[in-house]
């Protein structure tokens, strides 16, 4: 089992599944001690972490509703009562909800902006003091989507709050590099996890493993590779960066 994270801790949102469950358990893998942040999903986080601790790993659910902020304080304030501090920041809750452009509510409008924007906003601001006392390890990584880079037809809001993740993202970065914290995103492509079971037909599935350059739908331990990576020392030198981890899509596919 690697430690290249020892020493650290780790907060995921919206991890008791799909991509936030596996770089919860990748960053607890390689040594840290992570916060599975969960709103409804209590159970999926307190069977992880109970997984992870079985194992000998250092983990624990923290209730966290990233739109409240409220939530996010108790959630920062109990990862860093639980691990005596805090260095890793995942922003990785997520909504999406695929409507045509004419048809969209304001409210749902309002609801996507809140959980993929407002969320990360509130997580940053309530981690500041304790990523500034981790120095050069203190690190934030935001879950963007290919959506933020390329606009999405299917899902407008959402590819606009994933864009404006991305602008965060670099303003962030410009602003705490003194204080020694990187702060990156990542660009999944399409993921197998239950966000996309929910809005991907079969039939699109078949066309976008056709269009992909690797000709495969990716996994959440891909998206936790990435985050690995940027999250320990690996990505000591790599801030504002936004890493595509999508099959290719970015180098030219039809999708
Ligand atoms: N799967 C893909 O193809 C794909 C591609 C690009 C980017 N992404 C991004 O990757 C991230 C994870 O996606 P996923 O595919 O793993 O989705 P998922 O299986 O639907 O999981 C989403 C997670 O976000 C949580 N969440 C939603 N609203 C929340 C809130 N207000 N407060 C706290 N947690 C909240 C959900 O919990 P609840 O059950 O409580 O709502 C759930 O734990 C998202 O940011 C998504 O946009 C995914």
């Amino acid at each position: 089992m690697s430690t290249i994270l020892a020493g650290s801790a780790a907060l995921v949102s919206g991890a008791d599944r799909g991509i936030g469950a596996g770089i919860a358990r990748r960053l607890a893998e390689a040594g840290a001690s992570v916060a599975i942040g969960y709103r409804r999903g209590r159970d999926g986080a307190e069977t992880l972490a109970a997984d992870l601790t079985a194992t000998g790993l250092s983990a624990r659910a923290v209730p966290l509703d990233v739109v409240d902020r409220a939530s996010v304080q108790a959630a920062v304030a109990a990862t860093v009562e639980a691990f005596g501090g805090l260095h890793i920041l995942v922003n990785n809750a997520g909504y999406l909800n695929r409507v045509d452009f004419a048809e969209i509510d304001p409210e749902d409008w309002d609801h996507t902006l809140a959980v993929n924007l407002r969320g990360p906003f509130l997580l940053c601001q309530a981690v500041l003091p304790h990523l500034k006392a981790a120095g050069r390890r203190g690190r934030i990584i935001n879950i963007s989507s290919m959506g933020g880079q390329f606009g999405g037809t299917k899902a407008v809001p959402y590819a606009a709050s994933k864009a404006a993740l991305i602008s965060l993202t670099k303003s962030l970065a410009r602003l705490y590099a003194g204080d020694g914290m990187t702060v990156n995103a990542i660009a999944p492509g399409l993921i197998r996890t239950e966000m996309m079971a929910a809005v991907v037909t079969p039939e699109e599935e078949a066309q976008a493993i056709a269009d992909v350059p690797l000709h495969e739908i990716g996994l959440p331990g891909d998206i936790a590779e990435a985050a690995l990576y940027l999250a320990a020392e690996s990505g000591r030198y790599v801030t504002g960066h936004v890493l595509n981890v999508n099959g290719g899509i970015h180098i030219g596919a039809g999708m």
